[in-house]
């Protein structure tokens, strides 16, 4: 195929050919903290290509050319995802070896997949990548569907600006994600993996080329896994700038060399996936705790966290924090404990609110702390898990500020497929780009505002044109007089 045959593909990402350079982010943790350097911030939005999120959340505003590790800490009862990030990490084969690691595989390849699901279920663990479905349910769904080839997919796409989580997993745990892709390879069936990677992350992926040659060499990848007669191997795919490729769908034609629009459903990639076949696609950090579980018991973990939120999560703080970095909580501890105790509260003045799982979700203000750290509990307030990504804000972000810079990043990275997100995105943009510039706009535009948000929260084909509707009616439910304030 001539290269000319690609474009419409190509010309749906933003960083085809172009490579990260010395580019600087003007994600939302950015954009919080655009003025602890003015500079770099108007380097980012006035630089050549956008650049959505380089997971370095904890020293924003971030470019691509300086780096550091985040603290790593585990404030929950028993460690983890972070078990060998807080100690340091444990990049190669002989580290992760050493610490017991693949010995829940050697034991999962022991037993019938079928008790591996079960344990799967009987942890609750569920979807740390955003939507937070029961993950036992969305493995038994693909171990039930009869197909002759199956596939898994691990999305380490981490698009949500603030998340960078998945980040630290890839580049100081690798093997963890490897061992955790055989286990449930194993227990659904599925002789083929992929983990899908922004290219936003160019260590995690050397890390992660070293470590799948390192597991092929060790006899972990390829023809019969550690002598057993089951073969599981796994390919790494760069993604190419696009924040809507983390949406499953649209990630599954991205890996099929297809235009990565959203795919509609039914069929769910658990019943036609990849190539039509039954498809497992989890999160990296779900991933992440699947080796836990199998070495401890579904029962030790399901024994940590409350109400439908088991298990711990790892959250990660941006850089207004005075302690920002990556924290191992269990689920149901307040937020003002992960807000004022952990992060010790900001460094920049006042906290405004937080914004929780990136900017497809909901802004909470200071009043709603209290509010316990669980699925159903953040969303009854009007915010989400998500993926634990944690932006707070201060006083030098006003709220038509903030809706122009998220309706800015929600109509750059529409698929295009639904009109209001394609179309309302940008329409919402350019209101509160005027309300910018004149303080207010007409009255008559706050009907316009709100038909594009119910129309964005009723048609909108996937959660990233829901996600925006859920910002904005968070905003309209805790921060009404700013709003109103914005319409003459
Ligand atoms: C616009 C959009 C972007 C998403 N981006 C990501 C992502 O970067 N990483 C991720 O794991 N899930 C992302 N998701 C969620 C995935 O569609 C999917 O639910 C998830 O990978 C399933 O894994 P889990 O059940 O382990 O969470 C996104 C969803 C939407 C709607
Ligand atoms: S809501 Fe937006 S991103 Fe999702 S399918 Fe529709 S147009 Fe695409």
């Amino acid at each position: 195929m001539s290269r000319g045959d690609h474009r419409p593909v190509e010309s749906f990402y933003h960083l085809w050919d172009v490579p990260i350079g010395s580019q600087a982010c003007q994600g939302t943790a950015c954009f919080a903290a655009r003025h602890l350097n003015p500079q770099r911030w108007s380097g980012a939005v006035s630089g050549g290509q956008r650049i959505y999120c380089l997971g370095k959340c904890y020293m924003a505003p971030a470019a691509a050319t300086e780096d550091s590790r985040p603290l790593m800490e585990v404030h929950a009862p028993r460690a983890v995802v972070l078990e060998r990030l807080a100690e340091g990490g444990a990049r190669p084969l002989a580290a992760y070896s050493a610490g017991g690691g693949y010995g829940a595989l050697e034991l999962t390849l022991r037993r019938p997949p079928a008790e591996t699901i079960r344990d799967v279920e009987v942890s609750r663990l569920r979807g740390r990548g955003g939507a937070g479905f029961p993950t036992g349910r969305k493995w038994r769904a693909v171990f039930d569907q009869p197909a002759d080839e199956k596939f898994l997919v691990a999305n380490a796409d981490e698009g949500d600006p603030g998340a960078y989580i998945d980040r630290f997993i890839l580049e100081e745990d690798p093997h963890c994600l490897i061992e955790a892709m055989a286990i449930a390879g194993f227990a659904v069936g599925a002789r083929r993996g992929y983990i899908y990677l922004r290219k936003e992350y160019p260590t995690a992926q050397t890390v992660l080329l070293e470590a799948l040659s390192e597991a092929r060499q060790g006899g972990i990848l390829g023809d019969r896994v550690l002598g057993h007669p089951y073969s599981f191997d796994i390919q790494l795919v760069m993604g190419q700038g696009s924040y809507v490729c983390g949406e499953e769908t649209a990630l599954l034609n991205s890996i099929e060399g297809k235009r990565p629009e959203v795919r509609t459903r039914p069929p769910y990639p658990a019943q036609a996936g990849l190539f039509g076949r039954p498809t497992l696609v989890n999160n990296v950090e779900t991933l992440a705790n699947i080796p836990w579980i199998v070495r401890h018991g579904a029962e030790a973990y399901a024994a940590l966290g409350f109400s439908n939120s088991r298990g711990t999560k790892v959250v990660s703080l941006n850089s207004l924090f005075r302690r920002p970095g990556l924290y191992e909580v269990e689920f149901g501890v307040p937020l003002r404990h992960i807000v004022e105790t952990l992060g010790g509260g900001l460094r920049t003045g006042a906290i405004t609110g937080v914004m929780i799982g990136g900017p497809l979700a909901g802004l909470l203000p200071p009043e709603h702390f209290e509010t316990p750290f669980g699925f159903e509990e953040l969303r009854a307030v009007g915010a989400a898990v998500g993926h634990g990504g944690i932006i707070a804000f201060d006083e030098h972000t006003s709220i038509p500020e903030l809706v122009q810079h998220v309706f800015r990043f929600g109509a750059y990275e529409s698929c295009g497929k639904c009109t209001p997100c394609r179309a309302g995105s940008r329409e919402v943009e350019r209101m509160f780009e005027r309300v910018l510039g004149s303080r207010q706009v007409a009255r008559e535009e706050r009907g316009a505002w709100e038909d594009t948000v119910a129309a964005l929260r009723w048609t909108s084909l996937c959660g990233h044109g829901t996600g925006l509707a859920e910002f904005a009616e968070s905003l309209m439910r805790h921060y009404r007089e700013e709003i109103t304030a914005c319409f003459a």
